[in-house]
């Protein structure tokens, strides 16, 4: 059948949705661009924010119209979050919805979709498995470990889940509640992905986790750390760069950031959501540190590994967030010189602790703040990137720039504009051919605006002895 996959969300439902789409090829079915050619329409779902859940409310709006329309049969399905959020709620809103599949059931999606085919209306939101630490097989890498490792979407990089699930239990966040306690996945398993992608010619390599430097596994007497599988997955010849997200910062330990410094794949960036400048806001958003800690952990990384780049979250509008809270975090930005950060205004989640707090700061006040916040991360990452100018960086090239033409950038001598990513994970554009993508080259940064870096293509050693560059 032709199946149209579209994927809402974070980080982790875009690699839910790539092991998916490996699993439903092998079942013999095709992936198709466009959902209204499609018999199979998915949706990998978000419910982090109330915006994200009612844009699958009118996507299907119109999928149900069309099925009505339609003289083909059109297989409807939503999947992740919002599927395990609202479960059989959603049939009963939608009767001609077919599939409905949390995020712990996406293995089960081709089956379902030969259920469906069959008429029957099918739903598998399973409670989320609760982590069983040093068990050899705990569930919660299915998909992860069939992958097909040909099919990662990024050229020269992939994607690693780590560990599913989150136990930390945020007061404003849905996570916990439609993903589950965290679940970590063997080591030997995550080293043998990492093996086969390295194998399959991908360099570079992000492991993913909701908290990924919570990260444990034990099993008898070993025990392992995040920055032990740091150094193990490091130690894979061929693996370039090493990169992760997202960090919890009451994790983040010195032999993190020691890893970071001492071993060479360990890229200097560290994605570490603050949420809050204000020890009130902090406290009542049960983020486990104070405004001081938070403080004295850039201050440490950035003593430990003085090339660090930081970038952070933001949620403005919290319940009860006065003006001084507001500019606490404006001021946090300030002093921590974050690359970029996401800014979110506050939007209550039914089951969270939160929710029972009123939502008592009004939407034009939060949309003031949403502002206030980006125009001094916009400073603050203008600043950032003006640094960089003069250097000479490493790139990895991800292909033409969405934006080509529109950016004010050097005059162009050849080929497209490029754009790629420093080890430090700045977004780079240049100008050169497009068969670069996917490989790595130097670049001279000659001027910077609040997203991005501009450089000029530096002559390539490897390019010029004949040899490729890699
Ligand atoms: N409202 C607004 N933003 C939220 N986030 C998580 N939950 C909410 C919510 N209820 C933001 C946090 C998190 C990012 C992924 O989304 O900043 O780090
Ligand atoms: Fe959204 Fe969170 Fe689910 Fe990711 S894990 S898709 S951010 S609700």
């Amino acid at each position: 059948m032709k199946v149209y996959l579209e994927t809402m969300g974070c980080q982790m439902n875009r690699l839910d949705s790539e092991l998916l789409a490996g699993a439903l090829r092998r079942a013999g079915h095709e992936l198709v661009a466009g959902r209204r050619e499609a018999d199979v329409v998915l949706y990998n779902t978000c419910s982090v924010r109330d915006h994200a859940e009612q844009k699958v409310h009118s996507r299907l709006g119109a999928d149900l119209r069309r099925k009505a329309d339609s003289r083909r049969r059109i297989t409807l399905g939503v999947l992740g979050c919002m599927a395990q959020r609202l479960g059989r709620e959603l049939l009963r809103r939608y009767a001609a919805l077919d599939i409905v599949a949390g995020p712990g059931q996406l293995a089960e999606v081709p089956a379902m979709i030969e259920a469906a085919a069959a008429g029957e209306q099918v739903c598998a939101v399973d409670p989320p498995r609760s982590a069983r630490r040093g068990e050899a097989d705990n569930g919660c890498d299915r998909l992860d470990v069939e992958r097909d490792v040909s099919l990662a979407p990024q050229a020269g990089q992939a994607f690693v889940r780590i560990m599913a699930g989150c136990d930390k239990r945020c007061t404003y966040c849905v996570v916990p509640l439609v993903r589950g306690p965290e679940c970590c996945r063997q080591p030997d398993r995550i080293v043998q992905e990492v093996r086969r992608l390295v194998d399959a010619g991908r360099t570079q390599v992000t492991l993913l986790g909701q908290t990924v430097n919570s990260y444990r596994w034990s099993s008898g007497e070993t025990a392992v750390s995040f920055s032990d599988l740091l150094a193990r997955v490091s130690a894979v010849g061929g693996l370039r760069r090493l990169k992760f997200v997202t960090s919890h910062p009451i994790d983040f330990r010195d032999d993190v950031l020691e890893a970071m410094r001492d071993l060479p794949g360990v890229c200097p960036y560290v994605h570490l959501p603050a949420q809050s400048g204000s020890d009130a806001v902090l406290r009542r958003m049960a983020r486990r540190y104070s405004r001081r800690q938070y403080d004295e952990l850039v201050d440490r990384c950035r003593a430990v590994v003085p090339e660090v780049v930081l970038a952070s979250d933001f949620i403005v509008g919290f319940p009860g967030e006065s003006e001084a809270d507001h500019q606490a975090s404006a001021e946090l930005i300030r002093r921590s010189g974050f690359k970029n950060s996401f800014i979110f205004k506050y939007s209550p989640r039914p089951g969270t602790p939160a929710a029972r707090l009123t939502d008592d700061v009004p939407t034009q006040v939060k949309r003031r703040r949403n502002n206030e916040l980006l125009a001094v991360q916009e400073e603050v990452s203008l600043a950032h990137n003006a640094g960089c100018v003069g250097r000479q960086v490493e790139v990895l090239v991800e292909g033409p720039s969405p934006r080509a033409g529109k950016q004010a950038s050097p005059p162009a001598p050849e080929g497209t504009q490029l754009v790629g990513r420093t080890r430090g994970d700045h977004i780079v554009v240049f100008d050169g051919p497009d068969k670069l993508t996917g490989r790595y080259v130097n670049v001279r940064i000659c001027g910077a605006t609040p997203l991005a870096l501009l450089g000029e293509r530096m002559q390539p050693l490897a390019e010029a002895s004949g040899l490729e560059e890699r």
